[in-house]
């Protein structure tokens, strides 16, 4: 059995974690590859029980299903545990043999958020709006190659030496800006508390590769869950306006230790408009009532930080660009419930490019808000469609514009969501 992926085709938030969860119904593991503490992943299991996983594989709210964090991504211990504490107090505990976390994935020390925070604020008026996780810093170090790794817990004089080592030197990199007083003891404490908690982590530590290959070597079945979205990538998003983990299919293949020839299909997660939390272009922003129309229908508010999502129209030409970086198999269309009673629907097809850009849209992230978007307009529908199962029971103009979607996007779309809950949702044949 091959390794399916999924992945997020906007800037994150598109609804990955109910898809993951309903495709991790027949799965036996499901994977992050990439991400840590600034993804929220939000599974609606019933009624009155819905969870926000940031760290935590999604499959493991199935109580079958084996979840395994990759190299790829980054853990801030303390948080993990806070997490794993959490599923259990729901009945779900996330004993050893449910759990395997790569030796390689690196840890967040409790520095990187103070150093985050120190660099967004330098940053000014350009700032990015990161989760304020510690994510950035801890890419950066894992690239500086001075990062702290799980496998690092195995010897603990030495992880207290090394947390030792990374808060002294961010906190001479931070100079005069270094917290100092009472900040600081409190962040002697909290690397105090980051060593413990590591230590307790070490327990499931061990090599998702090789686990990996031992699942589909006895013909077991793993899907790849990413993280964020393709337009937050570091390598294709826009750039400087990204996370620092990697975003796109591909990622599942460092991320996991997999070779390409294991991905099987790759899913791309879109929701039926846009949102983008933080700073960063958004050709199809709507900062105006319609946008506040959509992101009060759709609850567009941040499931890490509760930050108000920025909304705008689905981007056609960003979706297609997004399927073409994965090589989407079939895209899982997500909150199309949210926009029922609009009149019109805009979806934006082309651009016209700004005359001075020589390398397409995304020349530098930053100057796509040169460009100018060019919009197909369809006719809404009035109908409440959330919690429909069924394609056939949609209202025409629904289905009219999923199939316009679908014509633009260039591959199937297998599936429609048409509401959080896990059986609000309806299967086509692709
Ligand atoms: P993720 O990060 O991609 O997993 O997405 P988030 O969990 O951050 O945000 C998606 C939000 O939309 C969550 O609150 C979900 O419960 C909710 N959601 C997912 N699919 C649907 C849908 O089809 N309709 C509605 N109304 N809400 C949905
Ligand atoms: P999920 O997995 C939406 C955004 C931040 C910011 C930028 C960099 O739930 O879809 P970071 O803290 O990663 O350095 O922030 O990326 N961002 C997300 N936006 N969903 C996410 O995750 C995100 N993870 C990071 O808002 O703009
Ligand atoms: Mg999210």
């Amino acid at each position: 059995m091959p390794v399916d992926v999924l992945t997020g085709l906007q800037w994150g938030d598109e609804g990955k974690g109910k898809i993951v969860d309903i495709l991790s119904e027949s799965v036996d593991a499901v994977a992050r590859f990439s991400g840590g503490g600034n993804a929220g992943h939000t599974v609606s299991v019933g009624p009155d029980l819905s969870f926000v996983l940031h760290h935590l594989p999604t499959g493991l709210l199935r109580e079958n299903v084996e979840g395994l964090i990759g190299s790829g991504c980054v853990i801030d211990p303390g948080a993990l545990l806070g997490e794993m504490g959490e599923l259990a107090g729901a009945g779900l505990p996330v004993d050893r043999g449910r759990l395997l976390i790569s030796a390689g994935a690196h840890l967040v020390h409790p520095v990187y958020r103070v150093v985050e925070k120190w660099d967004e604020a330098r940053r000014g008026d350009s700032s990015i709006g990161t989760t304020a996780r510690g994510i950035g810093p801890c890419y950066a170090e894992k690239y500086w190659r001075r990062g702290i790794r799980l496998e690092d817990a195995a010897f603990e004089q030495g992880l207290r030496h090394k947390a030792r080592e990374q808060l002294e030197y961010h906190l001479d990199a931070m100079g005069g800006s270094a917290p100092s007083g009472s900040d600081l003891s409190a962040l002697r404490d909290a690397t105090g508390r980051f060593v413990e908690a590591s230590l307790a982590l070490l327990d499931y530590a061990g090599d998702v590769s090789l686990r990996i290959a031992d699942i589909l070597e006895s013909g077991g079945s793993v899907l790849a869950e990413g993280a964020q979205g393709a337009l937050l990538d570091p390598d294709h998003g826009t750039y400087p306006y990204v996370t620092g983990g990697s975003c796109t299919a591909g990622g599942a293949c460092s991320g996991l230790g997999i070779g390409p020839r294991s991905i099987g299909q790759v899913v791309g997660v879109m929701k039926a408009y846009s949102t983008r939390v933080g700073a960063g272009p958004f050709p199809t922003e709507l900062p105006n009532e319609t946008g506040d129309r959509i992101r009060e229908r759709g609850g567009e508010y941040g499931a890490t930080t509760g930050r108000p999502r920025r909304c705008g129209w689905l981007d056609g030409v960003l979706a297609r660009y997004a399927v073409r970086l994965n090589g989407c198999s079939w895209v899982a269309l997500t909150l199309l419930d949210v926009l029922s009673g609009f009149e019109k629907l805009r979806v934006c097809n082309r651009y016209e490019l700004d005359p001075e850009a020589s390398a397409g849209i995304f020349e530098r992230g930053a100057r796509m808000a040169l460009h100018r978007p060019f919009y197909r307009e369809l006719d809404g529908w009035e109908e409440e469609i959330r919690g429909m199962t069924s394609w056939d029971a949609l209202p025409r103009k629904a289905r009219d514009y999923v199939l316009y979607l679908e014509e633009l996007i260039g591959v199937p779309i297998g599936l429609v969501s048409t509401g959080p809950g896990r059986s609000e949702i309806i299967r086509r044949d692709v």
